[in-house]
């Protein structure tokens, strides 16, 4: 076992094997398919990974967005759900544990992430405005740029190296965000953010000393800083793991900690609030919570539910307390590099070291003898299908590559990745074991793989519905 895990593991146990620290209560069937069958559905679907059904899918690793399971505590709360449109008592619930663990005054639900972002930046940012991140998720960026606003990405240089074994990889450049500040000026700053972890740059962790750092930044300029808290508690546990002075820390004093540097946060709870919907957004500025609610009444809903039913809030609220149980972060970090460590030994390049929530696969290095605009993610992603049923999703070309409306010409995006996300509480060792020994196949016919062309696709997000051809 990697020297990583072992490290892991004794820092919490004398034993050697982590394991699923959970029991199955229920169970949801896996189909078994063969190659035979497989292509014939990945062709029936223009060879797009995303128009399979998932019936067709034996180990789907597309995404650990809202693809967790729960545990029998958050079904149980299910059934506790108050529907009151106003007043609700999960409402109640809900909020005492948010504002407990992240400590922040004003609590406002939403359906999911994206809709927190959309409240915040259609209030915060005005038509040539800027927000720096680390790195903004598409959807931050998208939400900001629907404002006119610009979103600016100053995470570290090592945050571009996929190689660089950085502890703490998904840092702001300081430096960088002081010289925006500087060209910018604090008025067309509305607000900075800082996603934890960082999910577009590998899923890599932000320090302490970091977000310290930006909020004595931001608190100089009188700036309000927002955390994109999606996978705060894996963050917290990296930090716990890694960074000097936090080792006899529990992870919830941590993440209390690392919110306090901030003003406000925005929230997905289909991350580490262990559910299969939800999200928050999050401010201890009274004045501009009001503005928000309002808001939220025009699009999401009533204040106390928010776009979400009693029953979600309740699970929420018990999601949140489990995220932060440290066994069970144990087990997530070891599966992530359990399944990172023995790609790289098969020889895989992997972007290191491995994050909290998915192993990306530079596609590129694998297979430098198919051109980038011949898709090589897409490619890989296609043999994983063909060769385990394994669904995994192209971040490369096909995503981010800029096609010029007017002659069609196509640029590159600057890196071909594949991620095999990992949903939360749902696939044991052995199907992680089942995933290695597919891609130990992949690998060994990997010269013979050939690219792809796009034979049709829409004008935005293409890689969602475009159609494939092999070249
Ligand atoms: C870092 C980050 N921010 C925001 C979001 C958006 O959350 P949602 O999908 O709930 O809208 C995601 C979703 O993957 C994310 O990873």
């Amino acid at each position: 076992m990697d020297h990583e895990i072992h490290e892991l593991n004794k820092a919490e146990t004398t034993f050697r094997t982590i394991i699923e620290p959970f029991k199955i209560k229920s169970v949801e069937p896996i189909r078994k398919t063969t190659r035979a069958y497989r292509e014939r559905v990945l062709q029936d679907a223009r060879y797009n990974v995303f128009r399979i059904h998932a019936d067709d899918v034996m180990i789907d690793l597309l995404t650990d967005s809202g693809t967790g399971a729960m545990s029998s505590e958050q079904w149980a709360a299910v059934m506790r759900g108050d529907e009151s449109y106003a007043g609700s008592a999960s409402f109640f619930r809900f909020e005492s544990v948010v504002r407990d663990i992240f400590g922040f005054k004003h609590v406002i639900p939403t359906h999911q992430g994206r809709a927190a972002e959309r409240i915040l930046f259609s209030i915060m940012c005005n038509p040539g405005d800027v927000v720096p991140n680390n790195t903004h998720f598409d959807t931050t960026r998208a939400n900001i740029e629907f404002q006119q606003a610009r979103a600016d990405d100053l995470v570290i240089d090592e945050g571009h190296d996929t190689q660089s074994r950085h502890p703490f990889k998904g840092n702001m450049d300081v430096g960088k965000l002081e010289a925006l500040i500087e060209r910018e000026g604090t008025d067309r700053i509305p607000l900075v953010m800082l996603t934890v972890t960082n999910n577009s740059g590998g899923g890599q962790p932000v320090s302490m000393a970091n977000i310290k750092d930006v909020s004595a930044v931001c608190r100089r300029h009188g700036l309000p800083l927002y955390l994109d808290a999606c996978r705060f508690a894996e963050n917290a546990y990296f930090i716990k793991l890694r960074e000097e002075g936090y080792a006899d820390r529990s992870v919830r004093s941590i993440a209390r900690e690392m919110m306090g540097y901030a003003d406000g946060c925005t929230m997905s709870a289909k991350k580490d609030g262990l559910v299969n919907i939800g999200g928050f957004l999050c401010t201890n500025d009274a004045a501009l919570a009001q503005r928000e609610r309002n808001l939220l009444i025009l699009t999401e809903g009533f204040p106390t539910y928010g776009g979400l039913a009693g029953r979600d809030l309740e699970a929420i609220a018990v999601g949140l307390n489990e995220v932060l149980h440290e066994d069970y972060l144990l087990y997530r970090i070891a599966e992530t590099q359990y399944l990172g460590q023995y790609l790289s030994d098969i020889g895989y390049p992997i972007v290191q070291p491995p994050g909290g929530h998915a192993i990306y696969i530079d596609a590129k290095g694998l297979l430098p003898h198919i051109p980038p605009l011949q898709y090589p993610g897409h490619a890989l992603v296609a043999e994983l299908y063909l060769a385990g049923g394994i669904r995994a999703v192209e971040i490369g070309s096909v995503m981010f590559g800029k096609v010029d409306p007017e002659t069609g010409a196509e640029t590159p995006a600057a890196m071909e990745l594949v991620r095999l996300a990992i949903p939360r509480r749902v696939y044991t060792q052995s199907h992680i074991d089942y995933v290695i020994e597919a891609c130990k196949r992949v690998w060994e016919t990997r010269n013979e793989l050939g690219g792809y062309r796009i034979t049709q696709q829409p004008e935005y997000l293409r890689h969602f519905t475009c159609e494939f051809e092999p070249v």
